[in-house]
């Protein structure tokens, strides 16, 4: 089993846990004396804190401690040439200003969470408030440098016998996982375990220590499971430093879970984007020309890129192309990453662009992708390590039945339901980030595999399993996982779908060092029975150490026994991939395409997404269940983002309107269409051994685009601005 254990669809090990209750997250941490923090927001969109009146809040049952800017201690903000990530930079409770409505102006410490949210309530602040900007995204007044740049994109697009020129939008979208962003803050003698709700736990304790002013030797971080993130949880939000500060200042052990609404306020969001896509081309539709220019909303003061252009440089062949990006600040506050940031806004406007260009052209749109196939990296001019986008095309065209495909609007029924079939193209980055991992070979035969990294619910404990089981041949079931602590080796992010392809070779380097190590002991041992060979001769297999000839098997827990030697403990580490010599001159992506079926149902407005086909090109899958999974969940979330999400922000002030699950609109099991995912099984050695690249976030790309190309196909109707609106279909059908 243990040799085929890459590519096997292995259940969660951690399932068991999880479904029976016994996976600890974040706010199910309990210390005894504990107390409960709970933020009081600003109401203001702008302006000034004049005053915080706490005193009958003070009064109140159970309240121990009320903080405000004027006794929370100082903060320290992140040098500016930091490496380390946070994406609201000013430290929290640190000064009187108030940049976006719902900004933690207070904190109540209380006994239980009921008395805590009473007194928040309770705490009288009075604002000298200022005109807040939440006015739509404008392009700024000096046109932004480009991202990249070949040719004379604009001479041949004004020469081009066919064009494109439109605008496209997406709205403010806001990260709901289900579990509520949480930090429980524990000091002993100076030192700070915080119990945390992040993808990142190694650059959280490093931010957490740097803005506390402590040693980093200091603050231990702990996620042991978490329930969802998409972006949300990459960074440390301000709640942790409440968390963590208050802790310190009371004495106790202080847990801050916080609220649904303060989800959508006080700890990022995708920015809205406008974006205007250009394409040149020739009758027979190849692009001449290609230009992107995009826009998105960031917080005043802060920095955040959506960089829309992500994979517009290298995804079609065009000889001419400009793309470029720029910020508009408004008040508001930061924005983030959220899956697949930049490129799954920039690729909805691009591929609906590129399906806009099939229909002036009067081609089929699978057709227009594939004679634009690049040859190579034309943005970086380098080979690309891997890539069957054009078997992507063909498989997903060939499994949904794009043949049948009437590409006359409206012309496909199913009785009174019209139906409608678009498509579109993917594409992820591949990278891998520095990871340190340890293997133990223990002397009761099991495998202990060590690292700082963390699963966000998408199985990182079940393929790291899978990694330690294939890099010592011992079987998964012996195979212990311990990740989510600082304490363990600095291990990768939960981010940008690069944990997988990052743990790889560091799980095979310190398997590597472990068995080294465990021959070494073996031929030395007096009580080994292989004392005396030459470590070069002995050879380790399927957990077992054998002679060279495959003789004299003995299992690696029995000899560890037999010569007293107890653990073995294998260290391995490897480098970014932008320092690897096999990976950094080639061009590393994932490809895919959905091809999507619509039913429109005019007389009743019932717009539903029925089926998808999905191709995936990621290199190897580890896990086909758990990567399945991944891929199912991610066109979900894209069957929300074409139809259903949009956080409304007040124009006075910034307030999001719709700060609810019951009014922010999230995809439901009554909306889930039939999804069929099939991977193409090209390894990419390029990135690591196993050829994987990871699949967290290439499903949601070009999901949206797909849907309004299907709508556009049963009614006609164009949306570039999403989310899909009924009022847009209906609309359009009384004026036909
Ligand atoms: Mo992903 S937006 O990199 O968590």
């Amino acid at each position: 089993m243990s040799a085929n254990i890459i590519g096997t669809p292995l259940p969660r090990i951690d399932g068991p846990k999880k479904v029976s209750g016994h996976a600890h997250y974040t706010a199910d941490r309990h210390f005894p004396g504990m107390l409960v923090g709970v933020p009081v927001c600003a109401t203001i969109g702008r302006g000034h804190v004049k005053g915080i009146d706490s005193a009958a809040a003070s009064a109140m049952p159970g309240v121990r401690a009320i903080y405000t800017h004027e006794n929370f201690g100082t903060l320290h903000r992140l040098p500016d040439d930091s490496k380390l990530r946070i994406d609201e930079r000013r430290p929290p409770l640190q000064d009187n200003e108030v940049r976006y409505y719902g900004q933690y102006v207070a904190l109540v410490l209380a006994e239980t969470f009921e008395q805590a949210s009473a007194a928040a309530s309770a705490v009288n602040v009075a604002y000298a408030p200022a005109t807040a900007d939440v006015s739509p995204i404008r392009a700024p007044d000096e046109p932004p440098e480009p991202d990249t740049e070949r040719g004379d994109p604009d001479a041949a697009f004004a020469q081009a016998p066919v064009q494109v020129d439109e605008w496209y939008g997406t709205p403010p979208e806001t990260h709901n996982p289900i579990e509520l962003h949480a930090s429980v803050a524990n000091w002993q003698d100076g030192a700070l375990t915080l119990y945390e709700t992040t993808q990142a736990i190694v650059n959280h304790r490093a931010v957490v220590a740097t803005m506390l002013g402590v040693p980093l030797a200091q603050v231990r971080v702990v996620t042991q499971y978490l329930g969802g993130g998409f972006g949300g949880k990459l960074w440390p939000w301000h709640h942790s430093l409440l968390a963590a500060q208050a802790g310190r200042l009371a004495g106790r052990p202080v847990k801050l879970v916080i609220s649904r609404q303060m989800m959508f306020r006080n700890v990022g969001h995708r920015a809205e984007t406008r974006q205007r896509v250009r394409l040149g081309a020739q009758p027979d539709g190849r692009l001449v020309s290609l230009r992107h220019d995009y826009l998105w909303h960031i917080a005043r003061g802060e920095e955040n890129e959506e960089n829309c252009g992500e994979a517009t440089g290298y995804l079609y062949s065009t000889p001419h192309l400009r793309v470029a990006g720029g910020a508009s600040a408004r008040d508001v506050g930061p924005n983030t990453s959220m899956r697949g940031p930049g490129a799954v806004p920039g690729l909805f406007a691009l591929e609906s662009a590129m399906d806009e260009l099939a229909v002036r052209l009067k081609m089929d749109p699978v057709a227009l992708r594939l004679a634009n196939e690049p040859g190579h990296d034309e943005m970086e001019d380098v080979p690309f390590s891997s890539r069957h986008l054009r078997e992507c095309l063909h498989l997903g065209a060939e499994k949904f039945g794009w043949a049948r495909r009437n590409p006359l609007i409206g012309s496909m029924r199913d009785g009174d339901t019209i139906l409608g079939w678009g498509m579109a193209a993917a594409s992820w980055m591949a990278k891998r980030r520095p990871a340190e991992v340890k293997v133990l070979l223990t002397d009761d035969g099991g495998v202990t595999v060590q690292c700082a990294t963390q699963d966000i619910g998408t199985g990182t404990y079940t393929v790291l399993a899978q990694m330690a089981a294939r890099a010592t041949g011992v079987d998964v079931s012996r195979v212990k996982v311990e990740i989510g602590d600082t304490a363990l080796p600095p291990g990768p992010w939960s981010g940008g779908s690069m944990a997988t392809a990052s743990l790889i070779p560091a799980v095979e380097a310190a398997a590597r060092d472990a068995v080294r190590q465990l021959l070494k002991r073996a031929a030395a041992a007096g009580e080994s029975p292989f004392a005396g060979t030459a470590p070069a001769l002995l050879a380790f297999t399927n957990g077992a150490v054998t002679r060279g000839d495959g003789g004299g098997a003995v299992p690696f827990g029995d000899l560890l026994r037999r010569i007293g030697a107890g653990t073995i403990v294998g260290n391995g580490d490897s480098p970014a991939s932008s320092e690897d010599a096999h990976a950094k001159d080639v061009s590393i992506h994932s490809y895919g395409c959905h091809f999507v079926e619509v039913a429109w149902q005019p007389a009743i407005a019932r717009l539903a997404v029925r089926r998808v086909v999905t191709v995936i090109d990621a290199g190897t899958i580890l896990n086909p269940k758990t990567g399945r999974n991944q891929i199912e969940g991610a066109v979900h979330m894209g069957v929300g983002m074409a139809l259903f999400e949009e956080t409304y922000y007040d124009r006075r002030n910034g307030a999001p309107v719709n700060a609810n699950l019951a009014d922010y609109v999230l995809v439901t099991h009554a909306d889930a269409p039939q999804v069929d995912v099939t991977f193409l099984p090209y390894p990419d050695k390029a990135l690591n051994e196993y050829g994987a690249r990871g699949i967290g976030e290439i499903g949601l790309a070009g999901v949206a685009p797909a849907i309004t190309a299907a709508v556009y196909h049963a009614t006609g109707i164009r949306v570039r601005d999403l989310p899909v609106k009924l009022e847009d279909l209906l609309v359009a059908q009384e004026n036909t």
